[in-house]
This record gives C-alpha cells, sequence and structure tokens, in this order.
C-alpha cells in the first residue's frame, strides 16, 4: 500500500507540542503553572479513554491538570454550581465538560456557563460568534482547528478551493465551514456544509478538492464519491461489531480508507489523523487562555 499520501496527525501533532510546550516553559519562568480541569458525568467508557489521553498529553508537556467525575445522575444545577466555582478559581485557566452528556444535562446551558475565557473548547457561544464574525482573541474548537492545522501544515491549497463538509454538528462540521470560509490566509475557501437532509451527497462530494467527513456514519465515504487527487479527512469515530476484536468491536471512520486511500492525493489515517490534532489544539488553547489570565498574552 503506497503511503506517500498519507497525512501523519501525530507527526503534525507534535509539531504543534513542541512549540505548546515552549509557551509552558516560558509561562512557568514568569511563575505561571498552566491549569486544565476536565469534567465528566457518568462513566461513557468513550469519554473515559478521551480524558484520560488529553490527561496524559498535558502532563507530559508540563500543564497542570485534574479531573473531577460526577455520577450519571448528577442534577444540571450542580454541574452548574461547580462550573461558577472552576470560572473563578485562579489556578484553572481552561475548563474542559466532556460530551456527550446525559440526556437530563442541557449540554447547551452547561458550554454556556463555562467563563469564555476558560473555554477551550470553544463551545461558549461568545467563542463561537467571535469565529462566526471572524474576530481574533477567542477559543476555536479543537476538532475543525486541528483539522485547519493539519491542511496548512501539509501544504493543502485552501484559497479558492471547493471544501465539502459531510456533518452540520456544532463540535466539527459548522465551526469547520465557519474556519474554511473567513476572508483570511488559509481560508477563501468555496463551503458546501452537506447534512442527512442534503440531495446527492456523492454528487456534492465529487466536486471536493478538500473533502472534511465528519457525520458519524462507518465507511459512508466510497471511491467514486471522491474526485482523483482530492485531499480527503476523516474526522468519524464509528464503533462497529467485531467478534474477532478483542473488545467485541473496532473503531473505524467516516471513510473507507481501503478503498479511497489510491484515489485521493493526501488522506488522514483513522486512528492517527485527526484524533492526535484535536488534543494538541486543546493544550495550544489551554497554553494560550493561561497567558490571557495572568497578563501573559497569548498568541
Ligand atoms: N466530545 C467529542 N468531542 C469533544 C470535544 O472536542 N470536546 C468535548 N468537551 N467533548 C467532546
Amino acid at each position: 500500500m503506497p503511503a506517500d499520501n498519507l497525512i501523519d496527525g501525530r507527526a503534525i501533532a507534535q509539531e504543534v507540542h513542541a512549540d505548546t510546550e515552549s509557551r509552558v516553559v516560558a509561562l512557568k519562568s514568569a511563575g505561571v503553572e498552566p491549569g486544565l480541569r476536565f469534567v465528566r458525568v457518568g462513566d461513557d467508557p468513550a469519554s473515559r479513554a478521551y480524558v484520560g489521553m488529553k490527561e496524559r498529553a498535558a502532563a507530559k508537556l508540563g500543564i497542570r491538570s485534574e479531573t473531577t467525575v460526577l455520577p450519571e445522575e448528577t442534577p444540571e444545577a450542580e454541574l452548574l454550581e461547580l462550573l461558577e466555582k472552576l470560572n473563578i478559581d485562579p489556578a484553572v485557566h481552561g475548563v474542559l465538560v466532556q460530551a456527550p452528556l446525559p440526556g437530563h444535562i442541557d449540554e447547551t446551558k452547561v458550554f454556556s456557563t463555562v467563563s469564555p475565557a476558560k473555554d477551550v473548547d470553544g463551545f461558549h457561544p461568545v467563542n463561537a460568534g467571535k469565529l462566526m464574525l471572524g474576530e481574533a482573541g477567542g477559543f476555536v474548537p479543537c476538532t475543525p482547528g486541528g483539522v485547519h492545522e493539519l491542511l496548512i501544515r501539509s501544504g493543502v491549497t485552501i484559497e479558492g478551493v471547493e471544501v465539502v463538509i459531510l456533518g452540520r454538528g456544532n463540535i466539527v462540521g459548522k465551526p469547520m465551514a465557519a474556519i474554511l470560509c473567513q476572508k483570511k490566509q488559509h481560508a477563501n475557501a468555496t463551503v458546501t456544509l452537506c447534512h442527512s437532509r442534503s440531495r446527492d451527497v456523492a454528487g456534492h462530494c465529487r466536486r471536493a478538492d478538500i473533502l472534511v467527513a465528519a457525520m458519524g456514519v462507518a465507511g459512508f465515504v466510497k471511491a467514486d464519491m471522491v474526485k482523483p487527487g482530492a485531499t480527503v479527512i476523516d474526522v468519524g469515530v464509528n464503533r462497529v461489531e467485531d467478534p474477532a476484536a478483542e473488545k467485541g468491536y473496532r473503531l473505524v471512520g467516516d471513510i473507507d480508507f481501503t478503498a479511497v486511500q489510491p484515489v485521493a492525493g493526501k488522506i488522514t489515517p483513522n486512528p492517527g489523523g485527526v484524533g492526535p490534532m484535536t488534543i494538541a489544539m486543546l493544550m495550544r488553547n489551554t497554553v494560550r487562555a493561561a497567558g490571557q489570565q495572568t497578563g501573559g498574552g497569548g498568541r
């Protein structure tokens, strides 16, 4: 299998981490220890695994992190109260409430309660609004921010090209569209956002110079939906049953990788593509938040 068209997310994430680490060192020499608080509600195994990965990344970079785990049945008011406390805790510069939350908790309310200054997820309406308006200084959601960084660092032309995004979620699809259509360097793309009610999704995909799949349907994108030479980014993480696997399932993306790789100009592996970038952008956002809150600025 030719591997020369792979976008190595792990390697690119390491480049971002190296930059972040030097900012951690600078903050610490100015007497600031960047602090990140994770909040998990319930015991979703995937959320536990994701938060675990983020904790390890923080530790490696010298960012102090702590995780608060609340029981599944925690009332919404209790979670909001905790967030209000974290908002005024000077040792906590970033707060991340891992989604999905249990059904009785209103996610929108939760994300709106985290202070915009500590919203390293970029989910608060103030940060979402800044992104939409192209205003500097807000926090960009980590997964679409990571995809953007992958494209830039892989030398993919974004300016003027056709981008098709599959999925209109608030965490990936919508902010991804907002990032790529900005009137800015490394943006200026023509963006089409497809979703479950779109007509002729395959037709849209075939026009894409950059195709970003983030709709959560295992192996949805087939070879005949991809323009030869296109850049293909797989954000999907889907569980498919596999009796041969140790856990009884395996994780696959939204792209039929084996079929699409020979057609694509560049393609992300999955795992090893977007996932490491999400974590890298979270760490970068955290260090920026620490800098901004302590008067140290922060790019
Ligand atoms: N669940 C899936 N992706 C994310 C993310 O980027 N942030 C949070 N907080 N939860 C998620």
